[in-house]
């Protein structure tokens, strides 16, 4: 990727081409979980390098709104979540849901001058999303399959990934290193073992990719050796601007991702299993708490989302049981041995001696998409993708005889899929 286009993708902060763009979606921002009580403890939360702080007030209204005091600059971090309102514990000055000052203790005139950064918040799929954008650009609230289920039916958790979000999107893009760097974890892990795909996936890692361009975003067709007469398909969606769906592994709870920047050396990695047709039952909650399947165990300091196998531990690696074929890189964890090959890039990768392969095809596209959006934004042309009805569509894990054309199958059984059985093997 040339330097142009990579400084465009990457960039992400206030003002660039493609924080704008950006800006234009639903951001989710922290848990309904994190602040789950009225008038509880506020966090701070960072988004394409804006330092916010997210709080619930005494009426149950959920608040994005500028970390610092507009006096002296303090962090509200440290202030009063009381009376429906942050009061800042230097002066005193209060803040409201809307960054409106409301009192100045010692200035009341003032009060009007001194109001804060808001950006309007809704509550979905027991995820706070934020719109960041220009007001009155606000589009309909995300309609993907798992913020539309009930609460039984999902887990949701993210953690920092220090690198850039485009190098952990792209992760989530391509299928094709489930083959390699997953290989033996998904015969161990309780929400990937025991299915038909992964002798698919194991016996032929030369995956073939086929790719659609949509009114959401692509949709990526990963085709591998099947039954004799067939092919085995791992399709699966990447929803613009930054969220990708994983195809299914047998009748276990299907997976997602978002991809949101902290800023250009760090972003917030989404990660959540939902069964669309039936709870979650207590045995696979207690895994993804525990940090199996997609989740991870926490570094032991409170409020961090750092997993506890990072770069200053060489992420646990274990090379005895690299070598006796548990673990193929030596690391434990999907979403560790992702983000610490995603992390081993560089906080920003070097794009430009990258030199892409058939089976980035996929990697390739969604970047050009990017590009192209926030380029056209720059020139007044509306973003993509920003119909929510379009996100309905669900991955697949299929058999396929020779004969059927996968992009047609996928029309008729995926896209709108949600009535859809789950088309899993
Ligand atoms: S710095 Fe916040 S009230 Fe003075
Ligand atoms: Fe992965």
């Amino acid at each position: 990727m040339n330097k142009e286009m990579a400084e465009t993708l990457i960039r992400t902060g206030p003002g660039t081409a493609m924080g704008n763009l950006m800006r234009r979606y639903w951001v989710p921002v922290v848990q309904s979980s994190e602040i789950e009580q009225p008038d509880g403890a506020q966090v701070r939360v960072q988004i394409m390098g804006e330092k916010l702080l997210a709080f619930r007030d005494s009426e149950g209204r959920v608040g994005l709104i500028d970390e610092f005091c507009s006096h002296r600059g303090v962090s509200l971090f440290y202030g009063r979540n009381e009376d429906c309102g942050i009061r800042c514990s230097y002066h005193g000055l209060k803040f409201d849901i809307n960054g409106r000052c409301v009192d100045v203790p010692s200035a009341p005139q003032m009060a009007s001058k001194m109001g804060i950064k808001a950006y309007p918040c809704i509550e979905r799929g027991g995820v706070v999303w934020a719109y960041m954008g220009p007001p009155g650009k606000k589009p309909a609230p995300p309609e993907v399959e798992w913020s539309l289920l009930p609460d039984s039916h999902r887990f949701v958790s993210r953690r920092l990934q220090e690198c850039n979000y485009l190098q952990a999107m792209e992760g989530g893009i391509d299928t094709a290193h489930v083959s390699y760097v997953h290989r033996y974890e998904v015969d161990i892990d309780p929400m990937h073992k025991g299915c038909k795909a992964l002798d698919y996936i194991k016996a032929d890692g030369n995956v073939i990719f086929n790719i659609e361009k949509t009114d959401f975003g692509l949709t990526l067709f990963g085709r591998r050796n099947g039954d004799p007469g067939q092919y085995y398909w791992r399709i699966t969606q990447y929803l613009f601007p930054w969220f990708t769906l994983i195809p299914p592994f047998g009748d276990h709870a299907m997976g997602g991702h978002v991809w949101v920047p902290v800023d250009d050396h760090n972003c917030w990695a989404w990660s959540i299993n939902f069964h669309p047709k039936k709870p979650l039952s207590e045995t696979e909650r207690a895994h993804m708490a525990a940090g199996k399947g997609i989740h991870v165990e926490y570094e032991d300091v409170p409020g961090s989302f750092r997993p506890k196998a990072n770069r200053d531990n060489d992420y646990l690696v274990d090379r005895v049981a690299q070598r006796e074929k548990r673990a193929y890189s030596g690391i434990f964890g999907f979403s560790v041995q992702d983000a610490s090959l995603q992390e081993s890039m560089g906080p920003i990768q070097n794009h430009e001696a990258e030199r892409l392969l058939p089976t980035d095809k996929g990697i390739a596209m969604a970047r050009r998409m990017l590009h192209e959006a926030a380029l056209d934004l720059a020139h007044g042309v509306e973003p993509p993708a920003l119909d929510a009805g379009k996100q309905r569509v669900r991955a697949a894990s299929v058999l396929l005889d020779h004969a059927v054309e996968p992009v047609a199958w996928a029309r008729e059984h995926l896209a709108d899929g949600l009535t859809h059985p789950v088309y899993s093997i």
